[in-house]
């Protein structure tokens, strides 16, 4: 294997920086293939740094042009400057004034990090490395400055000129330019340094803070588009509303703005004041958006904003603490909707996708800490654990210090970190200290990978009216990490008395307990509940009240009388799971026989209980008949696993129940339609899930005329969410009637990018050996485009992550198809390379046959010469 480059980065050697910049003051004449960039940075040693300290800043590709020193130009035996650094050899004592002018060009900037051009706008994207790319600087978390930023460029062209803060000052010049200045009077670090400049048009919006400022809010989008950002406005509004209630958080600037661009890496970026968005998160119309996209902005837009405070005004140290803004951020993202949506849908919702990307992560050879210890690329560790687990972490300190305590904590932590930048141990300290308890084994969950498995077995003794839970916790090894300390396991509970209410308890004796949580904090721990008259069914770990695997000795009686009476409807919802994951994994095992095996009516029965149950929420209901995914029956397999075998095996059991329950799935299709006006609230939301999911199963079920109906749902659809369901029906379960709806599909979203990445998404994802040759031809669809990385995930990431059958095939073409690409895509943006790359982190877990045939094509991958940090990282890692 090729020798790996670049150096690692330790978090034991963090030191704060010799000097600090106090003002930034930048200058962009903006060109499409030479912009200049003249930044005046103001410095001063910190205290203790010993005169005349060399000053090394970070650049990476720039082409230095000129520098000065206190408005005088620099000898160059003064300076040392190539496109990774520039060096100041000598600088002098107190305050000081270095200018540098660089050039860049945007045009060029495939990579999308640093200043780059989408559709013709100019936007920068800086973290977390990338402002080196448009000027040295001290580029790293820990160095904030007063920013002042000029923008310049031809008016036609640019009419628009964006930066952080507040706009200062504007005018014209001559030659047909003009120029705007912008002012942002609190220091940040470079990271959240924006500058957008473009022909964009906007709509705008006022905002009375609890104190009673008004803000000016605007959406900044491609002219025509601004009918489409009214839902992201709405849903901004209420954000900000939000984070003053829950969390006495108030906006602090006079203007908001949020700009939407089509070629962006990620989702959307936190920059003060200036949000940078991918515009799959702000545009939506009831034709061109699903009620997931709806949701997807609410929630990407509350991220965003409330990044402002849990990211901006208190910041990070450096890039091991990227989960101190990114996992408190998800929690308070998270709540918003628990708050504005269903608490229970959404609770399942997060788990469901914590166990579909952290679990496997944390159980693979890409396992890292949620803080980790090292890195080599730090691109790389924008990861499912720094953010999920890293909620996770947060919302089991809620969960043990209470609601009140938690904000306590919060207060705290907002009133002595304001404007600084901090670490997991400051922020830890602060609910220590608020609500005076040791949390100091909280650490540990920062800093150990793994996914711990809790087992639990329990007996009732009758004679003595005790019911006795034997816990222990184990987290396995991970990559660099063998041996683990117990944690902290907070374990929320009930016991579930015959009647199927909870029964009282008089007294916990073995474990730490509050109202109706456990501490879990040794290996093994025997747990004695006093006055339990009768055999009680433990429910527990409800509302996923720590991220842990749970081994409990509950059978099939028990997780079927939880499923009808669980009080907590994680846990009921999470019965149906395991009882269908039980199912799933020995059929499975069945089917790799060459066996069969037939699903339990009582659980076809229980399923029809709670799909007809009125009483429940429409959108509980649809999570509650959704079958898990095939990836997660994988992890559950874990080793030696046949992604054919579970594949057969999961739409045979869909199969089964849509078969068994025909006549309630049509009933419940047929109550549920609804021809109001849309509208994405939950309640609409909800109805239009749990049809879909009635639809899917007459189609899975074979049931007569379930076809037509699923091709007149699409036809008729007046909305995105109805037309897409019925079109994936159709196409996941290979009706004939899917290629004409697909012809009709693209005929009618033509041009239309957003919509057709779901066109492009779903043929990707159709489950069949033959997708491959799909995926290749709609590589030549106008439709696609290598260089958009919304595109690529469309296709390519949809086949490589979405489609166990096409990826998996046996043959290990898929395997090579994703290498070739992510060797195509690797030069021009590594990022999406490598992110593409770690579709293959379970290889390991795969039977013999695949395995050799994954590990062929990383190592293929693992060979090239002129590998990028990103993609050699993770493939070296992978292999490692
Ligand atoms: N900080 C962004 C967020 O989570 C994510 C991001 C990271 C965007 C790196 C761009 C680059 O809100
Ligand atoms: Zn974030």
């Amino acid at each position: 294997m090729k020798t790996e480059t670049g150096q690692t980065i330790r978090l034991d050697d963090y030191r704060p920086t010799d000097y600090a910049i106090e003002t930034v003051r930048l200058d962009l004449k903006l060109d499409p293939k030479r912009t200049q960039v003249t930044s005046t940075l103001s410095l001063a040693a910190r205290d203790g740094t010993r005169g005349g300290t060399p000053l090394t800043l970070d650049g990476d590709a720039l082409t230095f042009v000129f520098a000065e020193l206190d408005g005088k130009p620099l000898s160059p035996d003064d300076y040392v400057a190539t496109p990774d650094a520039f060096t100041l050899k000598r600088p002098p004592e107190g305050l000081f004034e270095l200018t540098i002018g660089t050039e860049t060009n945007p045009e060029g900037n495939s990579a999308l990090m640093g200043l780059f051009r989408s559709s013709g706008t100019y936007c920068t994207q800086c973290e977390p490395e990338g402002f080196r790319r448009i000027t040295y600087f001290l580029d790293r978390p820990d160095v904030l400055s007063v920013y002042t930023t000029r923008l310049e460029g031809p008016k036609d062209q640019v009419p628009v000129l964006l930066s952080n803060g507040n706009p200062i000052e504007e005018g014209e010049l001559a030659d047909g330019h003009h120029y705007a200045v912008w002012h942002d009077p609190y220091p940040k670090p470079s990271y959240l340094f924006a500058a957008v400049a473009g022909n964009l048009a906007h709509i705008s919006d006022t905002f009375v803070t609890a104190s009673g400022r008004t803000v000016d809010l605007r959406i900044y989008v491609e002219p025509g588009k601004e009918d489409r950002c009214h839902w992201a406005m709405d849903s901004l509004k209420r954000s900000m509303r939000w984070d003053e209630v829950r969390f006495g958080r108030e906006y602090d600037l006079d203007i908001f703005m949020i700009v939407a661009v089509s070629d962006f890496n990620m989702g959307a970026m936190e920059n003060k004041g200036l949000n940078v968005f991918n515009d799959k998160y702000i545009l939506a119309d009831p034709t061109t958006a699903t009620d997931t996209d709806y949701a997807g902005i609410e929630s990407v837009i509350a991220h965003e904003y409330f990044h402002n405070w849990t990211g901006d005004r208190i910041t990070c140290r450096d890039w091991f603490q990227l989960c101190l803004k990114e996992g408190l951020t998800v929690f308070r993202d998270q709540e918003f909707t628990s708050d504005e949506r269903s608490r229970p849908v959404k609770r399942i919702s997060d788990v469901r996708t914590l166990k579909a990307h952290q679990f496997p992560e944390d159980a693979g050879p890409l396992a890292h800490p949620v803080r980790p210890q090292s890195y080599r690329e730090i691109n790389n560790f924008y990861t499912a654990t720094v953010y999920e687990k890293g909620a996770e972490i947060v919302r089991m300190l809620a969960t043990r210090l209470g609601e009140d305590g938690f904000r306590a904590g919060m207060d705290l932590y907002f009133e002595r970190h304001d404007g600084e930048a901090a670490t997991i141990e400051d922020f830890l300290a602060c609910f220590a200290e608020a609500t005076d308890t040791d949390l100091d084994t909280m650490l540990l969950w920062y800093n150990q990978a793994g996914t711990p498995t809790v087992t639990a077995t329990s007996s009732w003794d009758a004679g003595s009216s005790t019911f006795t839970l034997k816990l222990t916790q184990n987290t396995p090894s991970t990559p660099g990490q063998s041996e683990k300390a117990p944690m902290p396991i907070p374990i929320r509970f009930g016991l579930v008395g015959p009647n199927g209410d909870d029964m009282e308890v008089e007294r916990i004796e073995g474990a730490e307990a509050a109202a109706d949580v456990l501490l879990l904090s040794e290996h093994e721990q025997t747990v004695v509940f006093h006055g339990i008259g009768a055999r009680p069914v433990p429910s527990l770990l409800r509302g996923f009240s720590a991220p842990v695997r749970l081994e409990a000795d509950t059978d099939t009686a028990d997780l079927l009388f939880l499923l009808a009476h669980d009080s907590d409807p994680f846990n009921r919802w999470n019965a149906a799971q395991t009882l269908a994951m039980d199912h799933l994994k020995r059929s499975t095992e069945a089917i790799r026989r060459g066996d069969t095996l037939a699903a339990d009516p009582e659980f076809i029965k229980a399923l029809e209980t709670v799909a007809t149950d009125t009483g429940l929420e429409p959108a509980y209901r649809a999570l509650a008949l959704q079958l898990p995914a095939e990836s997660d029956v994988f992890r559950e397999i874990a080793t030696d696993v046949d992604p054919a075998a579970v594949s057969k095996a999961r739409t045979t059991l869909k199969g089964e129940i849509g078969s068994a329950l025909a006549g309630t799935m049509r009933d419940l299709y047929d109550t549920l339609q609804d021809d109001g006006p849309y509208h994405p609230d939950p309640e609409s939301t909800g109805r239009r899930a749990l049809s879909a999911c009635a639809l899917d199963y007459l189609v899975a079920g074979g049931t007569d005329g379930a076809e037509e109906l699923a091709k007149t749902h699409f036809d008729t659809a007046r909305n995105m969410t109805d037309r897409l369901a019925a079109l994936s029906t159709l196409a996941m379960n290979r009706l004939p009637s899917a290629e004409p709806a697909l012809e009709d599909y693209a005929k009618m979203f033509e041009g239309d990018a957003l919509a057709m990445d779901k066109w492009l998404s779903m043929q990707a994802m159709i489950p069949q050996p033959d997708t491959l040759d799909r995926v290749r031809e709609l590589m030549d669809h106008p439709a696609f485009s290598i260089a958009n990385p919304n595109r690529v995930r469309a296709l390519i990431g949809a086949f490589a992550t979405g489609n166990a059958t096409g990826f998996h095939r046996a043959d290990g073409a898929g395997y090579h198809f994703i290498a070739n690409i992510v060797i195509e895509l690797d030069p021009k943006n590594p990022q999406v390379a490598a992110r593409l790359l770690a579709a293959f982190r379970s290889w390991r877990s795969l039977e013999e046959g695949r395995r050799t045939l994954a590990r062929q094509e990383l190592e293929r991958v693992a060979e090239r010469a002129d590998l990028s940090r990103d993609s050699s990282d993770i493939v070296s890692r992978m292999l490692g």
